[in-house]
């Protein structure tokens, strides 16, 4: 069957410095990855690991180096933003900047109402808007005529979300969507894209630096590191039984005794470190406590331990190895 959603080699190279002093930094290096219909995958990793970057491409708002976008079978390209006609929606992190302070927050809806001429009158497109605020836990009511500074930021991601699902969309690309909420409201949010999956059969990329909402709400998950997914897998088997040393770092720098501490705050990294993104063999090989000297020379390739893709020298040998 068509995949949703497929990914393949995706490379994104931005320049950096100057022209003579010039540097290419690869912040996504040949990625690939499927989404099903009614399936929530994530793509984690710390800061600056090229979450982004890739659902800027998904999007059609950055253009790829080199790979393939398929968005059910279509590809994408400069000219075909094809994520418009194949129901993709978005949502970002901090919900303020998406909506207009000087704008009421419901004329976004009768815009999009309008715009996809959703509803024939105006009665039809409020009883439509209260339908999809109901299924994200909020009504037509309790929000009509209301600017954004009225509600608080968990509130008006959820109206985000709403927002998103006017158009019925396959799809949702969400890009950090937790983290500007209050850590008490998170999982109530990252709830609603269980709740969307199962009635609806939404999809949605996840994108989070965060481990505990992750293995909350995934299927399958691919954990990032410098621009590759070292780990790919269901949820269980790679935050349950991780095999790269990467996920093992992350895994255990989850915060288990204060949930008000996030997973950020506990992993002390450098926000840009150019001797990794240059690093000749494995990115990780200057953290890895378990480094080999070829580490350090030779790129690892994609291995395959059971269904779960490990991209290590490890695992080398260990078994299957990839079907590419
Ligand atoms: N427009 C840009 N120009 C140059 N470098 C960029 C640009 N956007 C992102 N980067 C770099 O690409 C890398 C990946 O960034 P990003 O995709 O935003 O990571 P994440 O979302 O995982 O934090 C980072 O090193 C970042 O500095
Ligand atoms: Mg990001």
């Amino acid at each position: 069957m068509e995949k949703l959603l497929e990914v393949k080699d995706l490379t994104k190279q931005y320049a950096l410095g100057s022209l003579i002093a010039r540097i290419l930094i690869t912040a996504v290096d040949r990625i690939s990855f499927y989404m099903d219909q009614a399936e929530i995958f994530t793509l984690a990793g710390e800061s600056g690991c090229g979450k982004t970057t890739t659902a800027k491409i998904v999007l059609g708002f950055e253009e790829a180096t080199s790979g393939t976008i398929l968005h059910s079978g279509k590809p994408q390209t400069r000219k075909e933003k094809v994520w418009i006609t194949e129901g993709v929606q978005a949502i970002f992190q901090d919900p303020f900047s998406t909506f207009n302070p000087l704008r009421t927050v419901d004329s976004y809806f009768f815009e999009t109402v309008k715009n996809y001429r959703l509803a024939e009158s105006k009665t039809d497109a409020i009883e439509l808007i209260d339908q999809k605020l109901r299924s994200v836990g909020l009504t037509y009511g309790e929000f009509a005529g209301k600017y954004p500074n009225e509600f608080s930021g968990g509130q008006l991601q959820r109206i985000s979300i709403a927002r998103a699902l006017m158009t019925n969309p396959k799809l949702i690309i969400a890009d950090e969507p937790v983290s500007m909420v209050d850590a008490s409201l998170r999982m109530a949010i990252v709830n609603l894209f269980k709740k969307l999956r199962d009635e609806l059969g939404v999809s949605v990329l996840y994108i989070t630096h965060d481990l505990a909402t992750a293995y909350y709400v995934s299927d399958r998950i691919a954990i990032m590191f410098r621009g590759n997914i070292v780990e790919m897998g269901t949820v269980e088997q790679v935050l349950m039984n991780p095999r790269h040393p990467y996920t093992r770092l992350l895994r255990e720098s989850i915060p288990q005794a204060d949930p008000r501490q996030t997973w950020s705050d506990t992993v002390t990294l450098a926000e840009l470190e150019h001797d990794e993104y240059l690093r000749e063999g494995c990115k990780f090989a200057g953290r890895c406590p378990m480094v080999m000297e070829r580490c350090r020379r030779e790129v690892p390739r994609d291995l395959f331990v059971g269904d779960v893709l490990v991209k290590c020298h490890l695992y080398e040998g260990s078994g299957e190895t990839s079907p590419s």
